[in-house]
């Protein structure tokens, strides 16, 4: 392929990306821009093989077909409810792939570099290994705390602050003796110094975060993925990774603002790790008894529904692990059918991942027009008949705004007590994913509907049938 041939293929492919991150950005055009993206990562990956630097096309198609079939078989297995976990592993192998490349890279007998080209390209070596290993380091710990093989809570060292502020100046000692060394051989030593130092960070950065801040954790190290690509296409002089990657980049990183403000989060708080960090599942209730949570069945909820005007569902994590979304949108339709205003409120955090419900919903083809996002339906809450929180926990907790010494204090959630009556469907007292006792269970105008939610969502039915 010509060179000229090349850069078009590759400015087509960077409009391709740009154009699929517009339309990931609304639910009814997401699935556009799914196209999109397909369609550029295979001009992109088309263009690059067919390049001038590919000496072997029989090593190439080898590698493709090994990581080809095991993607096939991981994405066609996958579980809905674990594909955070995926997302996670997945950044891992963008930020090893950085590292890796950045060192054969600068082992490549091939590169020589005099001067000011020599110092660039070794900085653009050394950033993007770094950016590279806290990626690897942080992703393999965030998929292991998203699968709960590691504790959510957060886990410090003592003093790790200044372990954090010692590791950085490490990197930037080492930095400095990596870009002066004259030979192959003597940069070696730093980068491979600061190669260990900067996978420790990851695993002690991503430790210390506790699980109500995971969102933003997974939204950073997307985001640090995309920079490590970045940094990989300068080393590489490969203007399309330089693009692609910026584009997760930034993208990555505008998420991570945003889950902030939902978590009313600051970033370098965040960071600073310990949000979340309950250590049981403990109501506390300021003077007098606890009142003892009362549970209800399915027939009466079904029953509670039929009698309401208006009716909010509060869909979270349990509702993904249950699969209920296709039965709960059976409901919504019975429901609509005779005359009850049914909507959905969905929080910016619910689930696992970045708009974990409304795939859900999408899925289950409940329209859009009734999924409504936590700030346009607080306000509607206090004159909602039933509220139905279908394996949600953390994001309808009160202590987020009750409790100034909760763990999640200050997290803003969806106002569900202040409905007439709240359905919480669940299968035990058991706390969410930040380890936090839940005080709605306990309220006077609470019900508690116990099992899988898919179970019960399907007795619901049976018994709005009647
Ligand atoms: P959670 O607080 O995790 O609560 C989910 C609840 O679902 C649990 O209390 C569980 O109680 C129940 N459940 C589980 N399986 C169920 C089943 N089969 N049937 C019925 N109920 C079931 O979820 P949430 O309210 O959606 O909040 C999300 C949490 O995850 C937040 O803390 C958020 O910070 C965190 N997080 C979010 C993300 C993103 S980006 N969304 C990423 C990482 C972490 P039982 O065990 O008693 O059934």
């Amino acid at each position: 392929m010509t060179e000229g041939l090349l850069t078009v293929a590759y400015i087509a492919a960077s409009v391709l990306f740009i154009l699929a991150l517009g339309g990931l950005s609304h639910q009814e055009t997401a699935r556009r821009g799914n196209i999109y993206g397909i369609i550029g990562m295979v001009i992109a990956l088309v263009a690059t093989i067919l390049g001038s630097q590919v000496a072997s096309y029989g090593i190439v198609a080898v590698c493709m077909l090994i990581g080809a079939t095991i993607g096939f078989i991981v994405a066609a297995r996958v579980q809905m409810t674990a594909m955070p976990e995926l997302v996670a592993i997945l950044h891992s192998f963008v930020g090893l792939a950085a590292v890796l490349v950045g060192f054969a890279n600068y082992l490549d007998p091939t590169m020589h570099f005099t001067g000011v080209d020599k110092t660039i390209h070794d900085i653009e070596i050394y950033l993007g290994v770094l950016i590279g290993a806290v990626t690897f380091t942080g992703s393999v710990i965030a998929f292991g705390k998203l699968n709960a093989s590691i504790t959510s809570k957060p886990i410090f060292l003592p003093a790790r602050h200044w372990l954090n502020l010692g590791l950085g100046l490490v990197c930037i000692w080492m930095g400095m003796v990596f870009v002066g060394a004259d030979t192959a051989a003597s940069g070696m030593v730093p980068l491979i110094i600061m190669t260990l130092v900067a996978f420790a960070f990851g695993v002690h950065m991503v430790m210390a975060i506790g699980g109500a801040d995971m969102p933003v954790v997974i939204s950073m190290l997307n985001s640090y993925s995309g920079w490590a690509a970045a940094a990989t296409g300068f080393m590489l002089s490969n203007d399309l990774l330089i693009v692609a990657g910026a584009l997760v980049g930034s993208s990555g990183a505008i998420l991570s603002y945003i889950m902030c403000r939902a978590m009313n989060r600051q970033f370098l708080a965040v960071i600073a790790g310990g949000f979340g960090a309950a250590e049981g599942t403990v109501v506390k209730q300021e003077g007098g008894e606890q009142r003892e949570a009362v549970a209800t069945s399915a027939e009466e909820t079904a029953q509670l529904l039929k009698d309401s005007k208006s009716v909010v569902i509060v869909p979270g994590y349990g509702m993904a692990v249950a699969q209920a979304q296709h039965p709960v949108y059976e409901i919504t339709k019975k429901l609509q059918d005779q005359g009850v205003n049914v909507r959905f409120a969905i929080h910016p955090v619910a689930g696992r991942m970045p708009g974990h419900m409304n795939v859900l919903l999408a899925e289950a083809k409940v329209p859009y027009d009734v999924v409504l996002e936590m700030d346009e339906i607080n306000d509607d809450l206090p004159q909602t008949d039933v509220v139905l929180v279908i394996g949600a926990n953390d994001i309808v907790n009160p202590d987020a705004q009750d409790d100034p010494a909760s763990p999640i204090a200050g997290m803003p959630v969806l106002e569900v007590w202040k409905a007439d009556t709240v359905i919480v469907m669940k299968r035990s007292m058991a706390a969410g994913y930040a380890g936090v006792g839940n005080p709605l269970f306990f309220k006077e105008n609470t019900l508690m509907l116990f099992g899988d939610a898919k179970a019960s969502v399907n007795d619901m039915l049976a018994g709005l049938a009647d």
